[in-house]
């Protein structure tokens, strides 16, 4: 039995790096490593909903990766189309609540179709909210916001934070209270630049498809030993 933690995160955010390194160190191709990264976020949804996390958010696929060479592009569709005919069920029967963050035009049809399907099968589910960031940019995600703020004909003076974040993307949810990057690197890559103003970090190098339940309650232990100003004392 996992004891509660004191002042856990209701909104977790995860930069799932590392998937061809790991493969790279055991040789295999960097295929192998998306395949191994995939099984490991079903584990990882399993701990972040015993761990009492209620969002969890996961960079997925960056409006950056489209640069990749057009087979690993290519892989990481099917991958990712896979797993929504394999988990939806599942994801469904445990209550989680599947939502995208990103853009969905440059998907075959038939891949934005079964996204919007789960979104709309799931979308009553309360006991995990999972928002899949797919085809996501951070800098695209506020030029949308601007873009329809300014479409809406909102005066320059009732202009706010908040009016901001009611167009973002993520609307209605809170901002990530932490965000976790694996393999190490200290870069924030496009992720959630406007709701991660003021989140926590937690970079370890492990590999994704290595990081299990018991890191991510390392990562939660830390940040209940965190204490948050929000720019205040
Ligand atoms: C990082 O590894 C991971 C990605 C580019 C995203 C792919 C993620 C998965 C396959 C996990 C499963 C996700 C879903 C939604 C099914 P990398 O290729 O950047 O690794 P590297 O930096 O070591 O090369």
């Amino acid at each position: 039995m996992t004891p509660t933690l004191v002042n856990a995160p209701a909104h977790v955010a995860i930069i799932m790096d590392g998937n061809g390194r790991w493969a790279k160190q055991r040789g295999l191709p960097r295929a192998a490593g998306h395949k191994a990264g995939t099984d490991n976020l079903r584990r990882v949804i399993e701990a972040a909903v015993e761990l009492g996390i209620r969002i969890l958010t996961i960079y997925a696929f960056s409006t950056e990766n489209w640069q990749r060479p057009a087979d690993e592009v290519n892989g990481l569709m099917s991958i990712f189309e896979e797993v929504i005919d394999r988990e939806l069920g599942e994801l469904h029967r445990n209550g989680v609540r599947l939502r995208h963050i990103g853009r969905l035009d440059r998907l075959s049809p038939a891949f934005a179709d079964k996204v919007r399907a789960a979104i709309a099968l799931t979308r009553d589910n309360t006991r995990l909210t999972l928002n899949i960031a797919f085809n996501y940019g951070g800098r695209a995600e506020i030029v949308e916001a601007v873009r329809s703020i300014v479409a809406a004909g909102l005066p320059p003076e009732q202009i706010t934070d908040d009016t901001v974040a009611a167009h973002l993307y993520t609307a209605g949810q809170p901002d990530p209270d932490l965000i976790i990057r694996t393999s190490g690197e200290m870069r924030v890559s496009n992720f959630l630049i406007w709701q991660g103003a003021y989140s926590e970090y937690f970079i370890t190098p492990t590999y994704w498809p290595d990081f299990d339940k018991e890191q991510l309650r390392l990562a939660l232990e830390e940040y209940s030993r965190r204490h948050r100003r929000f720019g205040g004392l």
